[in-house]
């Protein structure tokens, strides 16, 4: 066990359902790892979209998610629960949480845990968990993305965006990605995007068919949905996939289900925080083999946009509100 744990610590409560300024900085106990937990102290921390939902009073809340918000971070683990044999005291790890991120402490299970990549600044490794999961168990466990195939990824310079933009990449994919300004494209085709697609200026099913001569993509991975949703069926080609991370736009549409059967697509989604711990597990083993060595390669770059201190968490949820990120929004303790 390492010395110099306090009692108490700074967090960041939601006083009441509403804007960023409920926000509020409060003193709550270090938590005690429980078996199979390991205790953090923590460097950075993702901020996410669902934080800013769950500040609404707009998410629903998993059993057991505690109130803090904070799907992800990393740091220094400095004491370990019974059981744990996986981490030493004293290792920088980063996490995917249910909750507590926006803290200074967090108790986290040790198969939530992954090290920090190779050549990853301890801090930025805070915004990697929660995106390299929902990419990993939606893009390549549910849409089974082989190597060959054309990829598109809508909102593409959000922290999910960047993150399927270089996996698919990596994994051997040409790879389109919308965003909502001419600077975001750019940071799309940064990022390795073969197209990058102005939603605001561009139509996107225009230019899937003509990049694929009319075929259609083999998957799209959205979190847009509304009137995205029958254009994106009609972009599919043959034996596509559609896969929901969010629906921003609306869930309910008008949609040709004859279409899907006629090219046999399939369409599917998924949440990771109402999740049980066996299941992140899995797929924190999946990153640890499939993802975690592509950083030691050299073939996957950070994409923080901005960090505040974690008493500022009112400013990133603001930042994140308006869209202008480009990339990862970090909370610094
Ligand atoms: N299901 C899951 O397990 C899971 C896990 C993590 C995240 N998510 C969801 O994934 C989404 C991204 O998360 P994040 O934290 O990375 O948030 P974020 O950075 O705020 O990303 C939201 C993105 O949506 C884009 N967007 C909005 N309207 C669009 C449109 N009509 N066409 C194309 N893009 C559009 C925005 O870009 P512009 O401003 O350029 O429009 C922005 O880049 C969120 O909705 C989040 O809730 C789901």
């Amino acid at each position: 066990m390492l010395a110099n744990i306090p009692a108490t610590q700074t967090v960041i409560e939601i006083k009441a359902p509403g804007g960023p300024e409920m926000l509020v900085p409060a003193t709550r106990p270090v938590p005690e790892p429980r078996a199979g937990e390991v205790l953090i102290r923590i460097a950075g921390a993702g901020v996410n979209r669902a934080d800013c939902l769950q500040r609404m009073g707009r998410y629903p809340m998993p059993p057991g998610a505690p109130d803090i918000p904070g799907l992800e971070c990393s740091g220094t683990v400095v004491k370990l629960g019974d059981g744990v044999s996986e981490w030493r005291t004293g290792e920088q790890v980063c996490a995917l949480m249910i909750g507590d991120g926006y803290g200074e402490y967090a108790a986290v299970p040790a198969v939530q845990c992954l090290p920090v990549p190779q050549g990853v600044d301890l801090i930025d490794a805070g915004g990697l968990p929660e995106t390299s999961c929902t990419v990993w168990t939606n893009v390549f466990e549910r849409m089974h993305l082989r190597p060959g195939e054309v990829f598109l990824v809508q909102g593409g310079s959000s922290g999910i965006g960047v993150t399927s933009i270089q996996l698919a990449k990596a994994f051997g994919c040409k790879v389109l990605a919308t965003a909502g300004s001419d600077e975001k494209c750019r940071a799309c085709r940064d990022y390795g995007a073969d197209v990058a697609i102005n939603y605001r200026t561009q139509d996107f099913v225009a230019v899937g068919k003509e990049f694929t001569s009319g075929r259609g993509v083999d998957a799209i991975l959205d979190m847009v949905g509304g009137d995205y949703i029958p254009r994106q069926i009609e972009l599919l080609a043959h034996e596509g996939r559609l896969c929901f991370v969010a629906l921003m736009a609306g869930a309910k549409v008008e949609v040709d289900f004859g279409a899907i059967q006629r090219k046999h697509l399939t369409v599917t989604g998924s949440t990771l925080r109402s999740r049980s711990v066996a299941q992140k597990a899995s797929i924190i083993a999946a990153l640890r083999e499939k993802v975690w060595p592509l950083w030691a390669a050299g073939k996957l770059r950070t994409f923080t946009y901005r960090r505040f201190p974690l008493k500022d968490a009112a400013e990133a949820h603001r930042l994140m509100e308006s869209s202008t990120h480009i990339g990862k929004i970090l909370l610094v303790p």
